[in-house]
């Protein structure tokens, strides 16, 4: 007889895959023909045989790839070791780690910086440790799942706002003494980004903190990493794994703030330190992004060419201007029906479903990146107007499409 988490864990997964929602890991090998030069070829990698051209990354500056990078990495390695041996409040923080916090808050203003393993952790601890249930928090729709959790974890009282609607913020501001208000820079499944500076406004009008998740801002297009972030953002959560190309995260706000989180956070003092030489690397990854501007202005040109192909072909975009690039399909078994014809072409898409995005808006989620050359961007427009028509998906305006998933 199966035992009562045998019988639960079948269940839930037969369910899963009866709605077209489980999820499965793909194990992906590197093109060895593929050079690896980010700026000359697109990034591509290698599916049970067969090499598709990768428009699901957010390395979206190529910096994954970048030689002197895996120098930086290697260097750091040789110089500190593989692992950080401990955590940050025994024996697991260097110099390292002090360069990296020190350059962040040069690049944003902010008085001080935390370092973490990743986003995630680095957003869990931050909610759960800043709020308790004494505080109200305001939060747009979409925040990622990670601020949800911790919030949950914290027992803060959240309220919602419609996305990027300041008028909703502003109403539950004015209802609610809330502590503070939590948005994204970019919005990770949208592509869009919030007025920063008018919900900076809204805050200091209503005495509560402003908090950004620039994970998919920072180091990227205008996003909040110049002097002036600290200006309008009280917290800032940067992280290393999407423009920066490698791993890790920072909480960046005043001294007190970081103060208060070195004692209090337990994700900081239960768990090994990010390693010295992820520190150093990443400490390298911003001083070659603010080396190489024209790596942001190639990105730039990437997002013009793909959304101006796209209008050609009447492909139907959310109408983003970023490096995010989504197209609501709606259901999530036929989004990934077009995810399954893409691959068949070669070109790989990231098939996102509930409850990554709400029921109704399963997408495909479609990432430029600065190391994506010309012909592959044409290519995968010229099969996604091709796939969307064979499958019967119709071609709406941007308009419409934004719109009715709003
Ligand atoms: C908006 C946002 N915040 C935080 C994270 C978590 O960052 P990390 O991947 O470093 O854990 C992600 C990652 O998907 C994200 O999209």
């Amino acid at each position: 007889m199966s035992s009562l988490l045998e019988t639960k864990i079948a269940a839930r997964q037969h369910a899963l895959r009866e709605q077209g929602l489980l999820r499965q890991r793909k194990v992906l090998g590197v093109d060895h023909t593929l050079n690896t030069n980010a700026s000359t070829s697109s990034p591509r990698f290698v599916f049970e045989g067969r090499a598709y051209v990768n428009f699901s990354s957010n390395d979206y500056l190529g910096l994954s790839r970048v030689p002197e990078l895996a120098e930086a990495l290697h260097l750091g390695a040789q110089t500190y070791g593989v692992g950080s041996g401990a955590s940050p409040l025994v024996t697991g923080y260097s110099d390292a780690h002090l360069a990296l916090e020190r350059k962040l808050c040069d690049l944003t203003g902010h008085e001080a910086a935390l370092l973490f393993c990743s986003g995630f952790s680095a957003n869990t601890a931050l909610m759960k440790t800043l709020f308790d249930q004494h505080d109200i928090v305001v939060a747009d729709k979409l925040v990622h799942a990670s601020i949800i959790d911790g919030l949950q974890d914290s027992g803060a009282q959240l309220k919602r706002f419609l996305h990027n609607s300041l008028e909703s913020a502003e109403r539950l501001l004015a209802r609610h003494h809330a502590s503070a208000l939590i948005t994204e820079s970019v919005f990770s499944m949208d592509g869009d980004c919030a007025p920063i500076a008018q919900l900076s406004a809204l805050c200091r009008q209503h005495h509560a903190w402003l908090v950004v998740d620039d994970a998919h801002g920072f180091a990227v297009l205008d996003g909040y990493h110049n002097a002036e972030a600290a200006k309008l953002i009280d917290v800032q959560v940067v992280t290393f794994g999407k423009a920066l190309g490698c791993q890790g995260a920072a909480v960046l706000g005043s001294q007190a703030l970081i103060d208060f989180l070195v004692s209090n956070a337990r994700e900081y003092i239960y768990s090994t330190a990010l390693s010295p030489a992820n520190a150093a690397l990443a400490l390298a990854a911003t001083q070659y992004s603010t080396a190489h501007p024209e790596l942001q202005q190639q990105l730039l040109e990437n997002i013009k060419l793909f959304k101006r192909l796209c209008r050609e072909a009447n492909v139907p975009l959310l109408g983003s201007d970023t490096a995010i690039q989504p197209l609501i399909i709606g259901d999530a078994l036929q989004t990934l029906q077009v995810a399954e014809k893409l691959r068949a072409a070669g070109i790989w898409v990231g098939a996102i479903r509930p409850p990554t995005v709400p029921v109704g808006s399963a997408r495909l989620r479609i990432t430029l990146t600065a190391a994506h050359a010309a012909e592959d961007i044409a290519a995968c427009v010229a099969q996604l107007a091709q796939v969307l028509s064979l499958v019967g998906v119709p071609l709406v305006t941007e308009r419409q499409a934004t719109d009715e998933h709003r």
